[in-house]
């Protein structure tokens, strides 16, 4: 996405970001609501519109605020949680149950528990032992609970090693061995008190290529075929994760929703058409594509520090607590100072943040205009994963969140103040 500059200054959603942040302080997670319903909307046209018993679930570990979870509901969409803190966030907001499903490797009972008492859509289960927790979670409660199991399809996806998660060596997913993999199938198709649906994968984030999901696909579908043989037992939903790859710097070669989604559909269409079988319910959870673009982080520039023959640092008054992400990483993002967009790029310099920590860089090697203390400097494609990684590193206050939109500006999270970073810390007595 190209920027929005009028005047010299950078816009967003028609908002004026150095006012934006004068309003609202720095740093600053700013959301546009337009590329995010506009994202939505091309994953309805590709994917939803085309191809009926589809279902999007929004993988909300993204991004997930109240604000946020509204506006998914807003769009019809469905949501992917992964704990007990966003499957409250989304009964608070007042998600409807049926459209939540729940991941993750280790659910904990009581977490389980708040799932089967709001009565969720579906739990994807990691592993038998996963599976009596919710039987016995149904069992006391007298209730059912739909499930799929995720599974490690072993395919392997070019991305950062931290965010692969298909490959057989990975704590998520049942791996495919035979005395594995079978035994769980049997146990849920038997069970009392689960409805067993179908299998999930997730092969990782940040992807390009379809590949991976086409062999992942293929994994599913013959697990599909041989439950039938085994068990006689039709599968009714399969589930392809999300990993859909962003731009960050525009040097990533992006691929649109439909570049993945129609070969991974005739793959499973034509699978079914041969088997003779209707085609199962295909369900995907996009996190990263939904909100990444979507956001931009506005930071006020400090301390400049030239080092003669080395490198120029230009300090801002974030950093590594909102956006781990290069620390974690080695992400690269763009950025650019929004009170000179039209300024023309007059020198290479490193933009840091103010965590004591060597690795807290934002934009290395970045070209930059004149920059002085006070400007104000974005960086784009914050969207998805800053926000819902952000920490009290350094006692720094987790940031405001801003939602703009058609030049209307709208607080969706208050800035952390100091006394509430405090607001747990207890002093025992013989301290005081
Ligand atoms: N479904 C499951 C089961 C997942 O584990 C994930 C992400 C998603 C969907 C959504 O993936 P996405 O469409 O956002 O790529 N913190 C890392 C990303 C971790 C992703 C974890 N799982 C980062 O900042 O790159």
């Amino acid at each position: 996405m190209r920027p929005d500059i009028r005047n010299g200054r950078l816009y967003l959603g028609g908002c004026d970001a150095v006012q934006l942040a004068g309003d609202y302080g720095t740093p600053l997670y700013v959301y546009s609501e337009e590329e995010i319903v506009g994202r939505f909307a091309s994953l309805r046209e590709v994917f939803l519109r085309r191809w009926e018993n589809t279902r999007a679930a929004y993988a909300c570990k993204a991004f997930c605020t109240p604000a946020m979870l509204k506006l998914v509901q807003r769009e019809g969409m469905c949501i992917d949680v992964v704990s007990g803190g966003e499957l409250y966030a989304a009964i608070q907001s007042g998600f409807p149950a049926g459209r939540i499903e729940f991941n993750g490797n280790n659910k904990l009972p009581a977490e389980i528990d708040l799932a089967v008492d709001y009565g969720i859509g579906r739990i994807i289960i990691d592993g038998l032992q996963e599976l009596a927790l919710i039987e016995d979670a149904c069992r006391r409660r007298g209730k059912r609970m739909q499930v799929l199991f995720r599974v490690s399809p072993g395919v392997k996806a070019d991305t950062h090693d931290y965010i692969i998660t298909g490959k057989k060596d990975s704590k998520f997913g049942i791996p495919l061995d035979e005395d594995f993999i079978y035994p769980c199938i049997k146990a849920a198709i038997d069970s009392e008190w689960v409805d067993f649906l179908g299998l999930h994968f997730h092969i990782g984030s940040q992807l390009f290529s379809v590949q991976p999901y086409l062999e992942a696909a293929d994994v599913l579908l013959e697990l599909l075929r041989e439950t039938r043989s085994r068990f006689g037992y039709t599968m009714s939903e399969l589930n392809i994760g999300g990993g859909f790859g962003i731009s960050y710097t525009g040097e990533e070669e992006v691929q649109p929703y439909d570049y993945f989604l129609t070969p991974v559909m005739e793959r499973i269409q034509a699978f079914c058409t041969d088997q003779g079988i209707s085609r199962p319910t295909v369900v995907v959870e996009p996190g990263r594509s939904i909100v990444g673009e979507a956001g931009t982080t506005l930071y006020t520039v400090g301390a400049i520090k030239d080092i003669p023959g080395v490198r120029k640092y230009i300090s801002v008054d974030g950093g590594m607590s909102d956006n781990i992400r290069p620390a974690l990483y080695h992400a690269a993002y763009a950025g650019l100072v929004a009170n000179r967009a039209d300024q023309p790029l007059v020198q290479r310099a490193t933009v840091c943040g103010k965590c004591c920590e060597s690795g807290d860089i934002l934009l290395r090697d970045a070209e930059l205009p004149v920059v002085e203390t006070g400007d104000i400097l974005a960086v784009f494609s914050t969207g998805a994963y800053g926000y819902s990684m952000a920490s009290n590193y350094n006692s720094n206050p987790i940031p405001a969140v801003v939602l703009v939109g058609n030049g209307e500006h709208h607080l969706i999270v208050k800035r952390q103040t100091y006394g509430q970073i405090l607001e747990n810390a207890v002093i025992p007595d013989h301290l005081r």
